[in-house]
């Protein structure tokens, strides 16, 4: 079996965090998003997998080579203009001659993909589609089905009044090679507003496997957010992140404290009475004395002063905060710079 994880978007959505680093390689517990997605399809055993992408592709292809450090054989697709989600499916095509697993790349889930190929085999279908509930469905697609899980309606991000239930689409997909031949080539295509309505129209064998884990869509700062404490909470398979430690200093009498569940990078510094709690520090963060970090994520190479308070909030890449200051459910964007005694 062969996979393709849609990576083109631009991840408005994101900013700030994503003007410098594209939402695909996004740290998660400090490790770029895309490799939980990788994980997820190697558990399944496939090992084959395109990415399509489009925005930012060089960072990309920088940061995850051929794969082989992963275990994984990786190509690349890259659309000089996005071709929308079905348009990148169907320029991957010489890539997927098989059975593929198609996946957006922004979705962080606990999902065993080998338990719904097997139902898309035992349905005999030609595409399978997985769904979730959720508790506003206007921010996704919209799935009906019969009582035996064939999809029977899908309608993408419907107004309030045009909800007709709450499971939404995953973006996860199981397809069949020919689904390939009903997209068009070289122009923008979508699986959401014209694939999926043409299977239903088609009478293709569409069908759905509902999952009621673990599943969020990483792209606003809010759920980024949670999608990393949820990391660290182990509420993803157990499945802790990234290395931990850290050079902690130790002041006369003055204890640091550092909690179990924290992921800090080891090139990190702490220094004495500092609190960090449900958190994480990318690479070279430095944590001056008596300041605490409480359920935040510090992208590398912050620094936090003398008796500040970072909580509920991400710091982007190299961002400063001065001495006594109060970040508070904040979003700082890269190199962000707040003086001392701020309140934000
Ligand atoms: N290569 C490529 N080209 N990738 C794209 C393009 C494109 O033109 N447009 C979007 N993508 C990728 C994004 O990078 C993302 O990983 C995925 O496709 C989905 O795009 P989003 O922009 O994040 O869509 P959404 O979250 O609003 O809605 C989609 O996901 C929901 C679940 O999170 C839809 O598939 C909904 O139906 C679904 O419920
Ligand atoms: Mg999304």
């Amino acid at each position: 079996m062969q996979a393709l994880i849609l990576a083109g978007g631009k991840g408005t959505r994101l900013r700030p965090l994503t003007i410098h680093t594209p939402k695909p390689i996004v740290p998660i517990a400090n490790r770029p998003f895309l490799l939980y997605q990788i994980d997820l399809l190697k558990q399944a055993g496939i090992t084959d997998i395109t990415l399509a992408l489009s925005y930012q592709p060089g960072r990309i292809e920088e940061m995850l080579g051929n794969g082989q450090e992963f275990g994984v054989r990786l190509h690349y697709t890259v659309e000089p203009s996005p071709l929308g989600t079905a348009g990148a499916y169907k320029k991957a095509g010489e890539h997927l001659s098989e059975t593929a697993i198609v996946l957006n790349g922004d979705t962080l889930t606990a999902l065993d993909l080998a338990d719904v190929v097997a139902c898309h085999r035992e349905k005999k279908a030609a595409a399978t589609i997985v769904l979730v509930p959720v508790e506003d469905p206007t921010l996704y697609g919209v799935v009906e089905t019969e009582q035996n899980g064939r999809v029977r309606g899908f309608r993408e991000k419907p107004k309030h009044d045009e909800v007709s239930g709450n499971t939404i689409n995953a973006g996860i997909y199981v397809l069949e090679p020919h689904i390939l031949d009903l997209v068009p080539d070289d122009e923008p295509f979508s699986f959401e507003y014209q694939l999926f309505p043409a299977l239903l129209e088609r009478n293709e064998a569409f069908y759905a496997y509902v999952w009621h884990g673990y599943w969020l869509d990483i792209g606003t700062p809010a759920r980024y957010l949670q999608a990393s404490l949820d990391v660290l909470d182990g509420r993803l398979n157990g499945l802790r992140a990234a290395q931990s430690g850290a050079q902690v200093f130790r002041g006369d009498g003055e204890l640091t404290r550092i909690d179990e569940v924290s992921i800090i990078d080891p090139s990190c510094t702490i220094r004495p009475g500092a609190e960090i709690s449900r958190s994480v520090l990318g690479p070279n963060c430095l944590v001056e004395e008596r300041a605490r970090i409480e359920g935040s994520v510090l992208w590398g190479g912050s620094r936090i002063g003398h008796s500040s308070l970072v909580r509920n909030s991400v710091v982007g890449r190299s961002g400063i905060v001065g001495r006594n200051a109060v970040v508070e459910n904040a979003i700082l964007g890269d190199k962000s710079s707040l003086s001392d005694y701020t309140l934000v």
